[in-house]
């Protein structure tokens, strides 16, 4: 949809559908120049609905051929018909009645990827958020909840599968030779979770007895030739089905569950019911051409996709402020479904270990993602306000900020009460839509029954406010009463557009799950008395702008471990010395709080480095974080996965946004130099380490500990590139050369391209040999080079005038376009990296709005730059704004970036 004006949806202005609408028959005449789809939707008035209350259906991109009510064709006067919908006046009568409509869509020209469109010779659709009004004029909204009847007419040589939601009832040939296809699903569902897929597939499948002792059959549909790749997404998909029966009492409501890979998508996955359709990559791998990242990331989406069918499926959302209802829940559970995979089967300390590996992996998303969304204009509430595209709020806030908030509730519950709260949930809400203030309803009516007396309201300010809340620390020791002080403080600055309010929003306390454990000098865990009992970690409910606490029989005084397992999506402040952190960084029991200590350490040495250039002073010395690696390196208690974890420096992207202002070239200099000194430094310690972690020579598996001696080893390589040790680059060209998976593989080429370009060229040459014709491999030799330091915007520009690039392509897009402009800033972040930019946004959004707004996210926080990047970023924001035809999505984004 393009308009100049785009108006903005208030959540307070919700109000419910004036007609219920219990049955829809669609008919499908597939094609891919024009499709004619053939709906009858059965209305019913809903309690309280006024005579001559108007019927509105929303269409967008469709040609009207006939309308009809109760079987009578309307005539032209009969209806009225906008750019985006249709309107009639039902009878009077109160009864039910039908609607008959029948369209054209195009989806051969449809770029958009959202309603019916063409991936290679197959057809997809994609309806969530507003995607079914480009298929046919619908209620499209998600509180509308419907049975649905889908008849599917194509030929069968070019779509001999045809698939949709529910069951299959019957299937036959037409005399016209078309054959036709009937699904029948027995659950309602708002048109966002409807889906069609027509094509030719391969298709890999089992049958799982669920724990009711139903048979069920599981599919996995992705294109001819690609069918051993879908081991791994079955696999997967059978172990989420029984995780959500043991953790949740959550069984498969349906008889037949499908998941369908499709090479353009717009996002990872979606869980349309019963008939899942995937990005290719989450679905296809094997140890040739997947890394062991990506078989995690696959069995995390399969997870989240599989458990949306009870959490947004099931219980959906009432409008689409929700969303978090729906996505920080489902996210919540597909971080604990990963994190048990990867614990399965270990004794609890390691077990312990392995969940805080995944728990890293959250957080540093978090950091990365959401913290400079919520430093920035598109900062919103979990729950937001309003928007303009509800496309943009698809978000890192909705969506991880939103799994912490459910996560925060699950300590406050405790595992037994927040499986109580589900069953609530369930029980209160099941096959309705419904709102994030009935699920807390849910939850703390288990949470004041457990804790009498205490008070659960002001957790929701969690879902009203925007911003990533300071938490400032302060602690006192006093020997002679062996007692310890501590002192919490809390405070959220303006965020988002409220800081250009005057005068700025007063933000009222939230409720905060503080997680704190105590030390020694010694690095011995000091166990603290608390409601009768002794333990190693409390949990401080902090729930006003300052509270202080008093430990007792405290019998030396202690470094305080803040922030356990990341109790709460926080910024910490607090006056701990680098010797505090050196000790916590050794010692914590915490496996989250020790792998931040050093993060904090890593942090603060980078922050100085470029204090120190911009004061021309010489640089300061890295003992510290040496001293802490250097006993990380070799600790064989740690697990190869979590040392791996330890011994990452932080993400440029993170040390950039601590700065202020930001700036990227000095940050890049900095970790730059880091990265050298502490590659040379410890390069004996990493060579040594690099051969222990050489692979033993059995078949490949993705295991958490071969995976993790995997990662563990390109870290060590990666550190011998970056400190220039001698033979390192041989080192990296054997590795490739002997690779048995594309982890290794991989890993040598992106070490190579990052410290060592000139030594790339031939295992780059042999990659795209090798790899031409597997799409999703060579995004990943598109995006090492689109992201290494030495890939000018002439570099990436050749790269787009490759054959083998398009911008239709998403996951294209996103390995050349996205991965420059994100993960290259030193090449960003110059006059022609600004053009580029702008003219990248401009160029997707004439395709695909929702792609393009997110690559125009990327300047989201110019204003925060140092005054060069800031004017050059500033001026390609507005290059963006003043062009014509800009979509709603980029628009909004554009525009509320410039304020
Ligand atoms: N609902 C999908 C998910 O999180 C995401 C999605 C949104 C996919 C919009 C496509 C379009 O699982
Ligand atoms: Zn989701």
């Amino acid at each position: 949809m393009r308009t100049d004006t785009a108006p903005t949806i208030f959540r307070q202005d919700y109000t419910p559908y004036p007609y219920r609408l219990p049955q829809v028959r669609l008919e499908f005449d597939l094609a891919a120049e024009s499709t004619q789809v053939r709906s009858e939707l059965r209305f019913e008035p809903a309690p309280g609905t006024a005579p001559g209350t108007p019927l509105v259906l929303q269409g967008e991109d469709l040609e009207l051929v006939e309308v009809r009510l109760d079987g009578r064709p309307l005539a032209a006067d009969e209806y009225q018909l906008t750019d985006d919908t249709l309107s009639l006046v039902p009878p009077g009568h109160g009864k039910p009645f039908s609607i008959g409509i029948v369209s054209l869509c195009h989806p051969a020209v449809n770029t958009t990827l959202m309603g019916l469109y063409v991936s290679g010779d197959k057809l997809f659709t994609q309806c969530e958020a507003q995607g079914f009004r480009r298929i046919t004029w619908f209620p499209d909204r998600p509180d509308v909840m419907a049975r649905f009847e889908v008849l599917l007419r194509a030929d069968p040589a070019v779509y001999p599968l045809l698939l949709s939601n529910g069951n299959l009832i019957e299937q036959a040939g037409l005399p016209d030779g078309r054959h036709q296809a009937l699904w029948r699903d027995p659950h309602p569902k708002p048109c966002y979770l409807f889906a069609l897929v027509a094509g030719d597939f391969d298709c890999i499948e089992r049958t799982e007895t669920t724990r009711s002792g139903r048979e069920v059959l599981l599919q996995v549909y992705s294109d001819k030739g690609c069918r051993e790749q879908t081991r791994w997404a079955l696999d997967c998909l059978a172990r989420a089905l029984h995780w959500d029966e043991r953790r949740f009492g959550l069984e498969l409501d349906l008889d037949r569950f499908m998941v369908v890979a499709a090479r353009d998508f717009n996002m990872g996955a979606m869980e349309n019911k019963g008939l899942n359709i995937f990005n290719a990559a989450y679905v296809l791998a094997d140890p040739d051409t997947a890394t062991d990242a990506a078989y995690r990331g696959i069995e995390a989406v399969i997870g989240h996709e599989y458990f949306h069918n009870w959490t947004g499926n099931r219980v959906t959302c009432r409008d689409w402020f929700q969303l978090s209802l729906k996505e920080g829940l489902t996210v919540f559970r597909d971080q604990e479904f990963s994190a048990d995979m990867l614990a399965e089967g270990l004794p609890p300390a390691e077990a312990a270990s392995a969940r805080a590996v995944k728990r890293i992996d959250d957080v540093h998303t978090l950091r990365l993602a959401q913290f400079p969304e919520d430093a920035g204009p598109m900062a919103h509430p979990i729950r937001p306000d309003s928007y303009q595209e509800i496309g943009n709020f698809y978000t890192a806030t909705v969506y991880e900020k939103g799994a912490e908030v459910i996560r925060m509730q699950h300590t406050l519950l405790g595992e037994d009460g927040f499986r109580a709260g589900m069953d609530e949930y369930f029980r209160r809400y099941d096959g309705q839509a419904v709102t994030c203030d009935d699920f807390v309803d849910a939850m703390e009516s288990v949470y004041v029954q457990r804790h009498p007396g205490k008070d659960f309201s002001i957790f929701r300010r969690w879902y009203q406010q925007a911003g990533t809340p300071r938490v400032r620390v302060r602690s006192h020791y006093d020997p002679e009463n062996r007692t310890c002080r501590i002192t919490l403080e809390q405070r959220c600055a303006p965020a988002g557009l409220e800081a250009r309010q005057t005068p700025p929003p007063q933000k009222p306390p939230l409720h905060i799950p503080f997680a704190i454990g105590l030390i020694d000098a010694d690095g011995r865990s000091l166990p603290i008395h608390w409601e009768d009992e002794t333990r190693d970690t409390v949990v401080l409910e902090l729930r006003e702008a300052s509270q202080t606490w008093t430990l007792t029989d405290i019998p030396r005084p202690p470094v305080l471990s803040l922030l356990r397992d990341f109790s709460a999506p926080v910024i910490l402040e607090t006056d701990r010395t680098a010797d505090d952190l050196a000790l916590l960084a050794r010692h914590d029991p915490d496996p989250f709080a020790r792998w931040d200590a050093v993060q904090e350490t890593a942090h603060r040495h980078l922050q100085a480095c470029m204090q120190a250039d911009r004061d021309g002073n010489p640089q300061p010395a890295l003992d510290d974080l040496l001293e802490i690696w250097r006993t990380a390196l070799i600790d064989p208690t740690l697990s190869p996965a979590y040392r791996a974890r330890l011994l990452a420096l932080p993400a440029l992207r993170e040390v950039i946004d601590r700065g202020d202002p930001m700036d990227p070239r000095a940050a890049v200099a900095a970790w730059t130099r880091t990265r050298q000194t502490l590659g040379a430094q410890l390069a004996d310690a990493w060579r040594t380490l690099y051969d222990a972690m050489a692979d033993d020579g059995g078949p490949y598996s993705p295991d958490p500990v071969s995976s993790g001696r995997r990662a563990l080893r390109n870290l060590a390589l990666d550190n011998l590139l970056a400190g220039q040790a001698s033979g390192a680059a041989e080192l990296a060209l054997a590795q490739y050369r002997q690779a048995r998976n594309m982890t290794e593989g991989l890993g040598a080429l992106t070490a190579l391209l990052q410290h060592a370009p000139q030594d790339a060229s031939g295992p780059l040459a042999d990659f795209h040999e090798r790899w031409r014709d597997d799409p999703l491999v060579l995004d990943r030799w598109f995006g090492a080079q689109a992201s290494a330091p030495g890939c000018t915007v002439s570099g990436v520009r050749a790269l787009m005038a490759l054959p083998d690039f398009s911008l239709r392509n998403p996951n294209r897009a996103r390995a050349v376009v996205f991965r420059f402009c994100m993960d290259n800033p030193g090449n960003l972040h110059t006059l022609e990296g600004y053009d580029f930019w702008a003219e990248q946004v401009l160029a997707l959004d004439a395709l695909n709005p929702e792609i393009a707004a997110r690559l125009s996210r990327a300047f989201d926080n110019w204003a925060r730059y140092e005054p060069v990047a800031r004017a050059g970023m500033q001026a390609a924001l507005q290059r963006v704004l003043d062009a014509p035809g800009l979509s709603r999505n980029v628009r909004e984004i554009v525009s509320k970036a410039l304020g």
